[in-house]
């Protein structure tokens, strides 16, 4: 282990690291990439594990002693000071003196009072549910086909549908990852020309949510399968929608519900494959009434991989492993579409903060 921890700490001249003959500064510098992306497995648990234990909640915005947070959360003390200090040195928290901590601004987006919170998707994209088939990643790229099956017994949206707690775990975290969206999407498509939004894998209902409150003439249809829709009626509520919106559960690859002029689907093709991808889609269509159309809130891969932009790359294999899904390009849309009877109408990227794209699709002619 020490010449791993050598490495990753950066120096050079660690047995096994940086001391083959030859070597060069340059050289060095390479292996140090690769040893930190190596130990990316170990940051990321780092974060998981103090999302988990509540350690920058009880932070909070003071500097606190760690044996006053050990007894707050309910961990041993000389454990919690090794947490803390990778947390220190993922610059999540400050150690100000020996023992007491403090949170970084980055720190406090693990808090559950933040307001732009990811605590649940560090919690859920560090659990066996997301991590466990990423062991078996090699598998997936030499078979083409998602680990998740393999490794779980079944589907991972089957899976979720057994497992009500992880199954809201899940809801909550694609809430967070979707509030950045919901704050911008209303305000950058013509919502105003439609009279009812189906949000096709809607989930519980976030993004609907946003569109319904910034469109008080428009109806809303929620659509998922009774796990994803579990939280959804509170979400209406709470927004102050309900009375606007209707939740209907069912299974999208047999029907969408009929009645809408406009189709929102966010990061529901990703989960899926073209095959499946094209059912969907298909469904949509055959509900779809001329002058309607589908919105897909997805990310856009560029044709050619763009060095140092790992994310969506990293989303993809995801969607591999745990989904047999996948990113796709423009052209990938553009093909998927006209299988299902649609053309491209649009695309835009949403305005920042969201990494999104928005695909505007309408029925195909003839
Ligand atoms: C990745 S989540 C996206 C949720 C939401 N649109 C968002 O972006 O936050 C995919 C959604 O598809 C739903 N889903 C999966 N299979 C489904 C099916 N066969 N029928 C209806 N919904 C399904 C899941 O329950 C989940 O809510």
């Amino acid at each position: 282990m020490a010449d791993v921890e050598d490495g990753a700490a950066g120096t050079a001249d660690a047995p096994g690291v940086g001391d083959a003959s030859g070597a060069d500064g340059a050289d060095a510098e390479a292996r140090r990439t690769v040893m930190r992306l190596v130990f990316g497995t170990m940051a990321a648990q780092t974060l998981g594990a103090a999302a988990r234990l509540g350690v920058v909640d009880a932070l909070g915005g003071e500097e606190r002693g760690v044996e006053a947070l050990a007894a707050e959360c309910a961990v041993q003390p000389r454990a919690l000071v090794r947490l803390l200090r990778a947390m220190a040195g993922l610059e999540l928290v400050e150690e100000v003196r020996a023992g007491v901590f403090r949170a970084t601004p980055t720190g406090r987006v693990l808090s559950a009072d933040h307001p732009g919170s990811f605590k649940t998707i560090a919690t859920v994209f560090t659990d066996p549910l997301m991590v466990r088939s990423w062991e078996r990643l090699a598998d997936s790229v030499r078979t083409g086909e998602p680990a998740f099956d393999q490794v779980f017994g079944k589907g991972f949206f089957e899976h979720l549908e057994e497992r009500p707690e992880l199954s809201a775990a899940f809801n909550a975290s694609m809430s967070e990852g979707t509030r950045t969206t919901a704050a911008v999407l209303p305000g950058a498509y013509d919502f105003a020309r439609f009279h009812t939004v189906v949000d096709v894998g809607g989930g519980d209902g976030t993004l609907l949510a946003a569109v319904l409150r910034a469109h008080p003439a428009l109806r809303g249809v929620v659509h998922d399968t009774p796990r994803g829709l579990a939280q959804a009626p509170a979400t209406m509520e709470r927004a102050g929608v309900a009375s606007r919106c209707s939740v209907v559960t069912g299974d999208f690859f047999a029907s969408v519900p009929a009645g809408g002029d406009l189709y929102l689907l966010k990061s529901v093709l990703h989960d899926w494959d073209d095959d499946r991808a094209a059912t969907l889609l298909g469904n949509c269509r055959q509900v779809l009434p001329p002058d309607g159309r589908v919105l897909l809130v997805e990310p856009v891969l560029p044709p050619l991989a763009r060095p140092g932009e790992a994310g969506w790359y990293l989303s993809d294999l995801n969607m591999l492993v745990n989904l047999g899904g996948l990113e796709r390009t423009r052209a990938d849309f553009e093909a998927l579409l006209a299988r299902a009877g649609f053309r491209l109408s649009s695309l835009a990227q949403l305005p920042a903060p969201s990494a999104f794209s928005l695909i505007e699709a309408a029925p195909a002619a003839g």
